[in-house]
């Protein structure tokens, strides 16, 4: 782990947070996924939207020296969602995740990963779980590479792609 990463602080978002900020680095990082034609919601979602996705569970805020730098929305077992794999009283599912481009890949992403991991754990799942677009490969590689399985294909209507649901045995 290199210093960077151990400067990360991974916290609950405050209600004197910026939300513009927060959608702004949706919007830049999910760019990349609108560039391969994968219409994320977070793609282009209006800060409202981005208030209303972050309160549907536990939102994240990461930091670095006291700046926003990213985000995830961690939603606890018993999360009601349109899939069953979703809604099982033993699975948690994280979205709405995403890194400032300027510092991706330098292992910030697997740190946050590594705290949801834990705090899933924390009440009470058995599983952690996410979807993503499945032409999305290096998406899926990555989350392949931390134990994350193949649990279906969804549709979703408000989406241009077909998704992968994933989880993981905590
Ligand atoms: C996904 C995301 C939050 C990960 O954050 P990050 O800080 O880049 O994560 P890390 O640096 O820990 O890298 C995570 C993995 O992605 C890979 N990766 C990072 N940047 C990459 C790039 N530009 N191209 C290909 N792979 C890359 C790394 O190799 C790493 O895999 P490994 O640990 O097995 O080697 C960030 O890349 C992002 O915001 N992406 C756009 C939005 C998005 O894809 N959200 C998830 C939707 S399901």
């Amino acid at each position: 782990m290199n210093v960077q990463n151990q400067d990360l602080v991974i916290r609950l978002v405050r209600e004197d947070d910026s939300f513009e900020r927060l959608t702004e680095i949706l919007h830049t990082a999910y760019g990349r996924l609108a560039v391969m034609g994968l219409n994320y919601q977070a793609v282009d979602q209006p800060v409202e939207v981005t208030r209303e996705r972050a309160a549907l569970g536990e939102c994240y805020i990461a930091e670095l020296t006291g700046e926003m730098v990213g985000t995830v929305t961690l939603m606890p077992p018993s999360f009601q969602d349109y899939h069953p794999h979703f809604s099982r009283p033993d699975v948690a599912m994280f979205g709405q995740f995403a890194m400032d481009p300027k510092l991706q890949g330098k292992g910030h992403g697997n740190r946050m990963i590594a705290f949801l991991e834990d705090r899933a754990r924390a009440l009470g799942a058995k599983e952690l779980a996410c979807d993503t677009a499945e032409p999305a490969t290096h998406l899926v590689e990555w989350y392949t590479r931390l134990g994350y399985r193949y649990i279906d294909h969804a549709d979703w209507p408000h989406t241009n792609y077909i998704s992968l649901i994933l989880s993981k045995v905590l």
